[in-house]
């Protein structure tokens, strides 16, 4: 089931963006960065929305986007849930949402190492290559339309019917 991402599901996420099998990130290195369970709670009350992927009832992974850049912000799958389509379900989610907030370009920085499932993964998915700085690469999709919502049946429209805030 895909459902919108609530205020207390966000030191789940944490806990799950750091268990990722590759390119996993800690509390405290994302936290050097600037990101805390603070500031994710308070991003998802102004441009982002997310989204949790739950299989029998744990979450199996999640998705971030910004409507306000085009920003794909953040995907991962638990590596026991990886192959088994959820991370395609929760692009696609977070696509079409973005396309339906009125983006047409949008973009995300990953990995610049190709041999990582991130790479082929949004390649499979239309993404491409839009500049590489050292060990990260900038990635960019224009859709001409909104993705298929009949690939992910319960995707929310705008995730603000989950009461982020
Ligand atoms: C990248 C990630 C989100 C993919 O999630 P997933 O649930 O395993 O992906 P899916 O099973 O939905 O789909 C994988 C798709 O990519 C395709 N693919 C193409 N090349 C691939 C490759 N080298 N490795 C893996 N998948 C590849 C598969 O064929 C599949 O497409 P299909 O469904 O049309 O057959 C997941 O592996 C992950 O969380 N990785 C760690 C965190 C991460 O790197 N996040 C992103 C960058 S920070």
């Amino acid at each position: 089931m895909i459902r919108a991402i609530e205020q207390k599901d966000i030191s789940a996420l944490f806990d799950l963006r750091a268990a990722t099998r590759e390119n996993p990130y800690s509390r405290v290195e994302l936290r050097d960065i600037g990101i805390t369970e603070e500031s994710v709670a308070a991003n998802l009350c102004k441009a982002h929305r997310g989204w949790v992927c739950e299989l029998d009832g744990k979450i199996a992974g999640f998705v971030i986007g910004d409507c306000s850049t085009g920003e794909l912000w953040v995907i991962a799958v638990l590596p026991e849930f990886e192959g088994q389509g959820v991370g395609s379900r929760l692009l696609i989610t977070v696509e079409t949402w973005l396309y339906s907030a009125g983006c047409r370009e949008f973009w995300l920085r990953t990995s610049a190492d190709q041999r990582k499932r991130a790479f082929g993964f949004y390649t499979s998915h239309g993404w491409q290559v839009s500049a590489i700085d050292g060990g990260v690469v900038y990635m960019k999709k224009t859709p001409n339309r909104s993705p298929d919502p009949a690939l992910t049946s319960d995707t929310p429209r705008t995730g603000q019917e989950a009461g982020h805030c």
